[in-house]
């Protein structure tokens, strides 16, 4: 993985210390909180309805063990004992006391990581696929891309004050599992004729209250004209993204407003003007960071694995993990382990220290020492031996990491709502959980299969409720929690957004709402149709029909 040099330690050590002062002067009273705010926010500091949360960015997902067990560290002593992943691949802490965030940040420069950009109208942490380096469907490594585009984002003097927040999200293969298309700009590597890689370039996605599928704006992009290109897009973003309204300010909004042809256009013509600048990447520079991102050295080993094959049919809980928890590796008698931070009835992406301190545990001695976040809010071990799988399970069980439901209906996306979010219309949390305990027979998730189910408290979408196969959103009828309901979205590379089935469901009734859902597709499906093509096969109507008649 990359390792921090000299400029990137400085840095990280120069923010630190500026921000220690700015917390000294907010704790002396020297400076309100008003004042406080915009430099708390660029540091990935907010104040949220019970206290500070800070968020940490965890660049493309990639951790070592050694920064996991930091994150572990930090959750114990400055926090009450557990960490949030998120969405975006960072980790946020809900409790943080703010004297102490100083020293927090501290703590995490000893380990290369930091809390720059995690917040504000910036360039925020660069999300990939989880499966980056070891996937079989892969093009190349999206790591290397997305650590040059850190580097070349983080304190960007031009883009440090864009119309509003922006994220960009890669992935290496055309399976798509970073959400690409529901980023400010998605890239996706693909090849041109001539078997070159390069990107697809989509500029526009987006959720929140006006939820956009990016359109591609190139086909392909050669390597070297990665950041220019970018650039381009920034630049034009820059002059001319909506600065009077905070609602209408997201690129998607001005692609939308000028056309995506117009907006293509006017790139276009702004990346003609920069493209043989020094931005162009010079070989030697990808060279240098993919050095970072070489494959480890393999054991050479027969795909098949006597033993493996033989827990497999002794162990049906062991079977059931690895259906649903255990992916393909590009490297024979290699694996993908899939850690879910969904136990039935916990708190989705929530993982407490000493769950930090096994997993970190376990990557040391079964996967390299190296860890994922994926954008799923679960942990991923990338390189296991096949034969290790069982061991690894066996440890996980005891310290409630074994989870197999990985992509079923028990594996949600929720945002914090209104148990901590201050701009939550209601809660989460709680319907996670009681949708999770529903369900909670993991024969029956088998049976269902593959569904994607998300919940965000609020049109912010945090919780991606509009790409969910089932989406729920928090709503406020009348100073009450409701819930809506939407069917059909995906965040994949066949993105769409959800439609909404009808009226809201109380928070009393969203859970029998989700059953029924799930027991009119049963009912419908053709052999082996999952939930999402039983969807796009008969539409709305037959679950509306059923939900409705039921109230
Ligand atoms: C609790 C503190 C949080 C606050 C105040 C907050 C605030 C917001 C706001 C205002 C938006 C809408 C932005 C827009 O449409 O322009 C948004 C979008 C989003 N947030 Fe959060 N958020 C919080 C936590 C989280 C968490 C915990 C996650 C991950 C689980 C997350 C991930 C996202 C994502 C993925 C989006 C939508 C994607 C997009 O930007 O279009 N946020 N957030
Ligand atoms: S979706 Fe709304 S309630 Fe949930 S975290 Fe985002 S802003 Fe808060």
């Amino acid at each position: 993985m990359y390792r921090y040099d000299e400029f990137d330690h400085t840095l990280v050590a120069e923010r630190v210390s500026q921000f220690r002062g700015q917390v000294a002067r907010r704790v002396a009273g020297e400076l309100t909180e008003e004042e406080f705010k915009p430099l708390r926010l660029m540091n990935g500091l907010y104040l949220q309805l019970h206290a500070y949360m800070l968020r940490v960015a965890i660049p493309y997902g990639v951790l070592s063990s050694l920064q996991m067990r930091k994150l572990a560290h930090i959750a114990r002593v400055y926090d009450k004992g557990y960490g949030h992943f998120t969405t975006r691949q960072n980790i946020q802490y809900n409790w943080p006391k703010l004297p102490d965030v100083p020293d927090i940040l501290d703590e995490l420069a000893e380990v290369e990581m930091h809390a720059i950009q995690t917040s504000g109208n910036c360039i925020r942490n660069v999300t990939a696929d989880q499966y980056a380096g070891v996937a079989g469907d892969e093009i190349e490594d999206p790591r290397i891309y997305a650590e040059i585009m850190r580097q070349w984002s983080t304190l960007h003097p031009e883009f440090s004050f864009l119309p509003r927040k922006f994220k960009i999200a890669i992935t290496g293969a055309p399976n798509d599992r970073a959400a690409v298309k529901v980023h400010d700009i998605g890239l996706r590597m693909v090849r041109n004729e001539a078997g070159e890689p390069g990107f697809e370039v989509l500029v526009g996605g987006g959720q929140g209250r006006t939820p956009m599928i990016a359109h591609t704006v190139r086909d392909f992009l050669p390597i070297r004209h990665l950041l220019s290109y970018l650039e381009a897009i920034l630049r034009v973003y820059n002059q001319l993204g909506r600065r009077d309204n905070k609602y209408k300010a997201r690129i998607k909004i001005l692609v939308h407003e000028t056309g995506a042809e117009k907006f293509t256009a006017m790139v276009e013509d702004e990346w003609a003007q920069i493209k043989d600048t020094p931005l162009a990447l010079p070989e030697s520079e990808v060279a240098r960071i993919k050095a970072y991102f070489a494959p480890p050295e393999y054991d050479t080993l027969d795909d098949n694995s006597p033993e493996f094959d033989a827990w497999r049919g002794g162990d049906r809980d062991f079977d059931l993990w690895v259906r649903a928890n255990v992916a393909e590796h590009k490297v024979p008698g290699y694996a993908i382990a899939n850690i879910s931070l969904k136990p039935i009835g916990g708190t989705p992406g929530d993982a407490t220290a000493d769950q930090m301190e096994a997993v970190a545990d376990l990557a040391d001695r079964f996967s390299l020492g190296e860890i994922r976040v994926s954008h799923e809010q679960n942990l991923v071990l990338g390189d296991v031996k096949k034969r290790d799988l069982y061991a690894l399970w066996q440890a996980l069980k005891t310290h409630d990491l074994a989870t197999a439901n990985i992509g079923l209906i028990s594996d949600m996306i929720t945002c914090p709502g209104l148990d901590y979010c201050s701009l939550a219309n209601a809660r989460s949390i709680p319907i996670a959980q009681e949708i999770s305990e529903r369900f909670a027979d993991l024969e029956r998730q088998h049976d269902i299969g593959e569904l994607k189910l998300k919940i965000s408290g609020c049109i912010n979408a945090c919780g991606h409720h509009h790409v969910g196969h089932i989406g729920i959103l928090g709503v406020d009828k009348k100073g009450v929690e409701h819930y809506q309901i939407t069917l059909g979205g995906n965040a994949d590379q066949n993105a769409a957004i959800g439609k909404i089935v009808g009226p809201a469901f109380s928070g009393d009734d969203v859970t029998d709402a989700v059953e029924t859902i799930v027991e009119t597709y049963l009912d419908i499906r053709a052999d082996g149709e999952s939930f999402l093509d039983t969807y796009q096969r008969a539409g709305l109507e037959p679950f509306k029909e059923r939900l409705y008649a039921a109230h």
